[in-house]
C-alpha cells in the first residue's frame, strides 16, 4: 500500500480533540492536512504549542477544555478508556455537540502491554454515550492504527474505508463529511448497537487488511 492524504477543497470545519496522545495527535494531523481547524487539549496544555509545532500542525490550536467545547461542534474523545469518565465529568452539558468516539476498552499496563476490559456485553459506545448524554455520539476512528493515519487513505487497490456507526443520522452525515475531506471513504455500518462490529473482537476487527473501496 502507498500514497499520502490528498488535500481537498472543502468547507473548513472546527474540530475539538480531547487528548493529545497517539490517536489525538494522529487525528489532529489528519484533519490539519485536510484544512480544518483543530482545537486540541491535554492535561499539560502549556506544553502543547511546542508539540503541535514539532508535528508541523499548521491549523491546530492548543486550547483549554472550555475553549475546545466552545470552538467546535465536532468533539473527539481521544483519551484512554479509564480516563473518559474523569474527562467527561469536567465538561459542561454538550447539547448540540457531536461526540466522535474512537475509544477502545483497553487498560495500558506499566510494561506497555494492554488488557481488554470487560463491558458486560454492552457496546462500548453505549457506555460512552451515557457519559455525554446530551451529545450525539458517533463511533469512528477506533479501528485505525496510528501508522494508517500517517500513510493516508490511498492503496494500490483503492481508498481505505473508515467505518462509522451511530443513532443520529444528521450526526453521522457530519462525521462522514469530515471523513471524506481526509480522503478516507466513510461507510456507515449501523447504529450504536451495531457498533460492536467495530470493537475489539468485533467482526470488522478480524479482517486481515482494512476494507478498501476500489
Ligand atoms: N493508539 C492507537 O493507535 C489507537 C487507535 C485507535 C483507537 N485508540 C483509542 O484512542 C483512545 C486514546 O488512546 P491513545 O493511545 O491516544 O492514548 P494516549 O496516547 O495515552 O493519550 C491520551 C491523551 O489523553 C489526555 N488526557 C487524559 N485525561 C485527560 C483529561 N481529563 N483532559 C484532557 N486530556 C486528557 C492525555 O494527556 P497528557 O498527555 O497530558 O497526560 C493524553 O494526551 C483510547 O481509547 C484508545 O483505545 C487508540
Amino acid at each position: 500500500m502507498s500514497g499520502s492524504t490528498p488535500r481537498r477543497e472543502c468547507a473548513a470545519m472546527d474540530v475539538g480533540i480531547f487528548g493529545a496522545g497517539h490517536i489525538g495527535l494522529s487525528l489532529a494531523g489528519l484533519f490539519d492536512r485536510a484544512g480544518h481547524t483543530v482545537h486540541i487539549t491535554n492535561r499539560h496544555p502549556d506544553e502543547l504549542p511546542d508539540l503541535l509545532r514539532d508535528k508541523g500542525l499548521r491549523h491546530a490550536r492548543a486550547s483549554s477544555i472550555d475553549e475546545v467545547v466552545d470552538s467546535a461542534t465536532l468533539l473527539v474523545g481521544a483519551v484512554q478508556w479509564d480516563q473518559l469518565e474523569l474527562l467527561t465529568k469536567e465538561l459542561p452539558e454538550l447539547g448540540g455537540k457531536i461526540w466522535i468516539d474512537p475509544a477502545n476498552p483497553f487498560a495500558r499496563e506499566a510494561d506497555g502491554s494492554v488488557t481488554l476490559l470487560p463491558t458486560d456485553g454492552r457496546p462500548t459506545s453505549a457506555i460512552v454515550a451515557d457519559m455525554v448524554p446530551k451529545a450525539q455520539l458517533v463511533k469512528a476512528f477506533n479501528n485505525f492504527t496510528t501508522p494508517m493515519y500517517r500513510s493516508g487513505p490511498l492503496t494500490s487497490l483503492g481508498r481505505i474505508v473508515a467505518p462509522l456507526a451511530g443513532d443520529h443520522p444528521a450526526a453521522l452525515c457530519r462525521v462522514a463529511e469530515l471523513i471524506k475531506t481526509t480522503g478516507f471513504v466513510p461507510i456507515v455500518v449501523g447504529n450504536i448497537d451495531d457498533s460492536v462490529v467495530l470493537q475489539p473482537g468485533g467482526a470488522l476487527r478480524a479482517l486481515s487488511i482494512p476494507m478498501i473501496a476500489p
